[in-house]
């Protein structure tokens, strides 16, 4: 079984890349780290407190990271997650409250006591990952895999030429894509096709679960804010695609390219600048994902919902 740890900012995407996780029997779940990202570092913690909360996985350990970029002001992302990170419905209190160890301190721990390689799933801005490289390489043999949501070949979302995670903290992504590990990049090429359609949304309602009766809503919310903004005709569960390609390598297709992030552009910071013909021959560093299995996409997200249900 693949020992996963998710590093994330809840986010309606992120609880879905969580639940797919904890209901997968292919995966072992060691650990939910958060980060400021789409709402602020207290957000992000207590919302992940709260989904773990509504699964009833008191035991997972949650530890808390950053609250801001290696040198960026954070910006947040409300117009698409609400106020809370997670707006739409009323996720229960946190009966959990985490652990008192650093994010990046827990990262570090348990890497380095872990008797198999682990693969890292980050699914916001990568300021917990590259500041634990750079606090502790020798974590860097116990990675098998980094697999994170962000970026984009021919996409964006924050501004004409960036995704999100990678925009918010574009020096800790470059640390990441330069630290010569195996990385895929599960970018918005591919995620914003995994979208559940608001029909899907209906049919989950019909569920009428304990976990399915609180997701609905909350997708609804998230689907109608992108819907408003990107004209989607659904919710694009960006970061449950990357736990998706950990739990079913090959439901998305990758090609292996050089991929720089931009740090100093003006009008370009946070791009991942991707050399798809080998113009620079520079030596190619990322396993990008082009292409996504979606009706498989779709099976695996609605039969992890239901399973939840059951538990
Ligand atoms: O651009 C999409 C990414 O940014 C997702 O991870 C979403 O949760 C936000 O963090
Ligand atoms: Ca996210």
């Amino acid at each position: 079984m693949k020992k996963i740890i998710i590093d994330c900012d809840p986010g309606h995407d992120d609880m879905m890349a969580i639940m797919l996780a904890y209901a997968s029997d292919k995966v072992e779940l060691l650990g939910i780290t958060t980060v400021a990202g789409n709402q602020t570092g207290e957000k992000t913690f207590l919302n992940a407190l709260k989904v773990l909360t509504l699964l009833k996985a008191g035991g997972l350990p949650v530890a808390r990271g950053f609250d801001r970029p290696l040198t960026r002001e954070l910006t947040v992302a409300p117009e698409i997650h609400g106020v809370s990170g997670l707006d739409g419905a009323n996720l229960p209190e946190p009966e959990i409250n985490g652990i008192d160890e650093h994010a990046v301190d827990f990262i570090i721990r348990t890497l380095m006591q872990a008797a198999e390689p682990i693969i890292l799933i980050p699914t916001g801005p990568l300021t917990n990952i590259g500041v634990a490289l750079l606090k502790e390489p020798r974590i860097k043999k116990n990675i098998e895999r980094i697999v994170l949501m962000g970026g984009a070949v021919y996409d964006s979302n924050i501004t004409p030429a960036a995704e999100f995670n990678i925009y918010v903290d574009p020096e800790a992504a470059a640390i990441v894509f330069e630290s010569g590990l195996p990385i895929t990049m599960v970018g918005l090429d591919v995620t914003n096709k995994a979208m559940l359609t608001f029909k899907d949304i209906n049919e989950i309602e019909k569920l009428a679960g304990p976990v399915s009766s609180v997701v609905a809503p909350l997708l609804r919310f998230f689907a109608r804010a992108n819907s408003d903004i990107f004209n989607f005709q659904g919710a694009p569960l960006h970061d449950a695609l990357a736990v998706a390609e950990v739990i079913r390598p090959g439901i998305v297709k990758t090609s292996r390219l050089h991929v720089a992030v931009e740090t100093a552009g003006r009008f370009t910071r946070g791009r991942t600048v991707t050399d798809v013909y080998g113009i620079t021959n520079l030596k190619p560093n990322v396993d990008v994902a082009l292409e996504v299995d979606v009706p498989r996409f779709k099976e695996m997200m609605i039969g992890a919902i239901r399973e939840l249900d059951k538990r």
